[in-house]
């Protein structure tokens, strides 16, 4: 499906958040705090805009996607070729144990078959002292700006969507996924099950969006849980061909 939208993805997402994207975008990259020479490892990156926010800031990075088609976007972009774009697999990280200082995910968890397991893989490389940074959508409380919220996703995203993309489901899917993301409060719960800690969220423009984020822990044995990498990908950790 991300195949598909590749080509209206930046532009569809420009215009249906009316350009606030790159706040909540920016509002993920402070919360990680100075990242400037630090390793950041951005997963599920699509286009490249968060890998590319971090770089910005002086940080390491590397972007994961397992869709070849949404690398491609990342190629020509402003210091797209100081960032290192690979394909991989959120719930099978091509990285190490503890080889970066930060882990990020924007608008990508939401898609990842095992979260939990996506949340882990991130909190295994990310060193001791760390921080796992995600940036979601979530629903606004309140019944006239929730109602509204739910009005335009449900009628208004797949029309714009389908009108500009040109494919029938990705958006309605989008609503789907988003109408079943769990509460704030219940993903912060998520987070502490896989054992990461000081987890905490900001809701972004009147809880449109969610920025949450979680500590790895210092000390041994923080990574002795139970879950285990599935799947495979072909070409995981292959440098990304197109991308720069
Ligand atoms: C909505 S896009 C978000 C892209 C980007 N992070 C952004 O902020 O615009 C979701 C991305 O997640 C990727 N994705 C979904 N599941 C994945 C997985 N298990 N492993 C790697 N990438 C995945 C898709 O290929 C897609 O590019």
């Amino acid at each position: 499906m991300f195949a598909r939208i590749a080509g209206s993805y930046d532009f569809l997402n420009h215009l249906l958040s009316v350009g606030i994207d790159r706040r909540w975008r920016r509002a993920a990259v402070d919360c990680a705090g100075d990242v400037s020479g630090r390793r950041v490892l951005d997963v599920c990156c699509g286009t490249g805009d968060l890998a590319l926010e971090f770089r910005a800031r002086e940080a390491d990075v590397v972007g994961v996607d397992f869709t070849h088609e949404m690398l491609v976007h990342t190629s020509g972009k402003k210091r797209a070729s100081e960032v290192i774009f690979a394909r991989g697999d959120a719930m099978r990280l091509p990285s190490g144990d503890d080889s970066v200082d930060f882990a990020s995910v924007a608008f990508g968890i939401r898609n990842v078959e095992d979260r939990a397991l996506g949340l882990y893989e991130m909190m295994r490389v990310v060193k001791p002292g760390g921080r796992v940074v995600v940036l979601e959508f979530t629903t606004p409380p309140g019944w006239i700006l929730g109602g509204l919220y739910r009005l335009y996703f449900r009628f208004l995203l797949p029309v714009i969507g389908r009108l500009f993309s040109g494919d029938n489901s990705a958006y309605s899917y989008l609503q789907k996924t988003v109408m079943a993301w769990p509460s704030p409060d219940r993903f912060l719960d998520e987070m502490r099950e896989v054992g990461l800690v000081n987890c905490e969220f900001r809701l972004l423009t009147r809880g449109i969006a969610c920025l949450h984020w979680g500590d790895v822990p210092s000390g041994a044995g923080v990574r002795s849980g139970a879950l285990q990498p599935v799947g495979s990908l072909e070409s995981q950790a292959t440098p990304e061909r197109g991308a720069p």
